[in-house]
């Protein structure tokens, strides 16, 4: 399921890419990357670190099969966006994202609550994640069959997906993922997450009222943005930038946190009327979400082909993945800052990075078969 839905990603963000240059509808190209590509990933990728954080059992059964139903919920809603399916199906996304995302968060309260000993810090992320996303889809079902809110609820819709939904399950993984990644403990790292996390949610909820309230766009960039600098900072002086910019994962981790603080800069300035807002999706999908979904591929993917003592196998997979890593990394910065400012040519370098990857992964999941050496 994960390695099916970690390669669903990549197409996804390729189909993205190419929906764009061909002119699609913008909607359509973000959701194709956002909630066809990442959003599955996203719980899968929960579903694998939430028996971490609680030292208990993997999911089974229905939630085991959830990534799937968020799958078909993106896929519906592409469809409609495109164009290529009836408004109805926008509805069918709606209700089938809130329920299947409501059943999630039951199952990782579940889990938290009967946690061996104290959960790890990071549950609290998923939990506000997944509280987001449900809140994302309510507005927008709400904005869609009630008009006269349909600005002010796809402007809530969007940065509670983006900076609530996709930005609190990143960072909150990264600081479990960073030093796995390292091979090195952190040990500010559940510190961080527990006293960064009041300042994250002020700033989501700022930004996504702000499309009503203008003056609370800075406030709440500056929040965002602090958080994932005060991260950065902490990996800095934990693990040093050699270490960090040494290896293909963590050096794509590291961008996407950069990403991220240039995305809030933009943020502030769209939220003032001073820069187009829809330029900031193609720079949040190439400057944050391809060196994230990249980075952190390179480090999982290999335990979850070859699971349980590291092989020589698991070894040689990472390798091939993240060799070219770190000019991949590279490569999304300028795509995204590039489509930031609003020129297009960013697409061709996002798409080489996305090649990139695709092409080692396919080399290293047909020479290094799953379980085998
Ligand atoms: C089942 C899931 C989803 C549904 C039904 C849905 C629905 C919608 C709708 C109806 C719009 C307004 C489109 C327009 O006015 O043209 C929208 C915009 C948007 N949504 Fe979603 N959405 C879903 C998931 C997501 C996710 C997971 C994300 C990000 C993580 C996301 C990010 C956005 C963005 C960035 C926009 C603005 C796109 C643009 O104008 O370019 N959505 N969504
Ligand atoms: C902390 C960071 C951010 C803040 C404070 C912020 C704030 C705002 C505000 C206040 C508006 C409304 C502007 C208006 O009245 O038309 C807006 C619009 C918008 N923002 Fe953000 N934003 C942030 C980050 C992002 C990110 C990361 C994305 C990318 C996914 C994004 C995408 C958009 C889009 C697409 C619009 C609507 C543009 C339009 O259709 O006219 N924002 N933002």
């Amino acid at each position: 399921m994960l390695i099916y839905l970690g390669c669903c990603a990549v197409l996804a963000f390729a189909l993205a890419i190419g929906l764009a240059v061909l002119g699609a509808a913008p909607a359509a190209a973000a959701h194709a990357a956002f909630a066809v590509g990442a959003m599955p990933l996203v719980f899968a990728a929960m579903g694998h670190f939430v028996p971490v954080l609680t030292r208990s059992g993997g999911a089974s059964g229905t939630v085991h099969r959830l990534p799937l139903v968020m799958q078909g919920a993106g896929l519906l809603a592409l469809g409609a966006l495109g164009g290529w399916l009836p408004g109805w199906a926008l509805h069918g996304a709606v209700s089938l994202g809130v329920v299947a995302t409501v059943v999630f968060l039951v199952w990782v309260l579940g889990k938290g609550r009967k946690a061996l000993g104290r959960p790890h810090p990071g549950l609290r992320w998923y939990v506000a994640a997944l509280g987001c996303l449900v809140l994302a889809l309510v507005v927008i079902g709400v904005g869609l069959v009630w008009p006269p809110a349909y600005r002010l609820a796809r402007l809530a819709h969007l940065h509670l997906n983006t900076l609530g939904f996709i930005g609190l399950s990143a960072i909150g993984t990264l600081h479990v993922l960073m030093p796995t990644a390292l091979g090195r403990p952190d040990p500010l790292a559940a510190t961080r997450l527990t006293r960064q996390l009041p300042w994250m949610l002020a700033g989501i909820a700022g930004a996504a009222v702000a499309g009503g309230l203008p003056w609370l766009g800075p406030v709440a960039a500056v929040l965002v943005g602090g958080v994932m600098v005060a991260t950065l900072v902490g990996w800095w002086r934990v693990h040093g930038w050699a270490r960090l910019c040494g290896d293909g994962a963590t050096a794509s981790l590291l961008v996407a946190g950069v990403g991220l603080v240039v995305l809030c800069g933009a943020g502030a300035l769209h939220g003032l009327a001073l820069m187009p807002g829809r330029a900031a999706v193609a720079g949040f999908f190439a400057g944050f979400l391809l060196p994230l979904v990249t980075g952190a591929l390179s480090q999982l993917l290999p335990v979850w082909c070859h699971p349980g003592p590291v092989t020589p196998a698991r070894t040689r997979l990472r390798g091939i993945l993240t060799r070219q890593g770190r000019i991949r990394a590279l490569l999304f910065l300028a795509a995204g800052l590039l489509l930031l400012a609003g020129q297009v040519s960013g697409a061709a370098l996002a798409a080489l990075g996305v090649a990139l990857f695709a092409l080692p992964l396919l080399r290293g999941l047909l020479k290094v078969p799953a379980g085998g050496e």
